[in-house]
């Protein structure tokens, strides 16, 4: 019986990894033309001046290639697998239970969960792979021996290890020194679960994703973060002045 629910848990898992490439071969396919399209000088500078004429909003980190790195290669292909991979497979979604998965304390390196970061019922914004506020750090978008980008601001390789993580976890830290900063485990749990890769925002309010943003960096947007906040400040006086009357 054991070797038959083996076998079983193989099909599985190999049915669902073919389910998997069949929805995203398509998009993954347009993202790595769009890649190689924009090797071409002429086209990228186009590209992001397009961008930038549409604007978005000024607080968003605006989207930049420095000229000399490439797009195009076998280890930006593979991020951009993994990363679709991650979101598709996610297990966070909008209005339902945030996923509590194991996170690293800096401080004292202690195992703690995600959702102990909470204050109460205030929102908890998490910012997976970005320095902008309350941070989790994740597996390395750019690492120095994968797909490098000189325009990151620091060259970290993957993370082989609890510590090397952390390490490069206390640099993050000391650029937001006001900010909780916690670590992914290396099992790389919130990354899976919240289709973190490479840099994602959310807010989880007791205990439920209340907003849910786009797969960075393109869908990494402060002002929909910002948008929320305001939002939910003006109901918090609603029902302040309904209290009152
Ligand atoms: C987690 O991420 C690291 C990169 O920082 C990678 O080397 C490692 O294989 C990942 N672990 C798992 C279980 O996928």
């Amino acid at each position: 019986a054991d070797s038959s629910t083996g076998l079983q848990e193989i099909n599985r898992i190999t049915v669902k990894n073919a389910v998997v490439c069949f929805v995203l071969l398509p998009r993954f396919l347009v993202a790595a033309v769009v890649f190689w399209l924009l090797d071409f000088l002429c086209i990228r500078k186009r590209f992001f001046f397009r961008m930038k004429e549409q604007g978005g909003d000024a607080i968003d980190p605006p989207l930049c290639i420095s000229d000399s790195n490439r797009l195009f290669s076998l280890e930006s292909l593979k991020a951009v697998w993994h990363g679709q991979k991650l979101d598709f497979l996610k297990a966070a979604r909008l209005g339902r239970g945030a996923p509590n998965t194991e996170v690293v304390r800096l401080q004292d390196q202690r195992r703690s969960r995600i959702l102990d970061c909470a204050q109460g019922a205030r929102p908890l914004i998490l910012n997976f792979g970005s320095s902008d506020t309350a941070v989790v750090y994740i597996e390395e978008a750019h690492p120095s021996d994968g797909w490098t980008s000189t325009d990151a601001p620091y060259q970290i390789p993957k993370h082989r290890s609890l510590e090397e993580r952390l390490s490069a976890a206390h640099l993050i830290h000391l650029e937001v020194p006001g900010c909780l900063v916690v670590a992914d485990n290396m099992e790389n749990s919130s990354s899976a679960a919240y289709g973190a890769y490479f840099n994602r925002l959310y807010i989880v309010q007791e205990g439920k994703v209340v907003y849910q943003g786009g797969r960075g960096p393109e869908g990494y947007r402060i002002s929909e973060l910002r948008d929320w906040l305001d939002q939910h400040r003006k109901e918090l006086e609603k029902t302040d002045n309904n209290l009152n009357v």
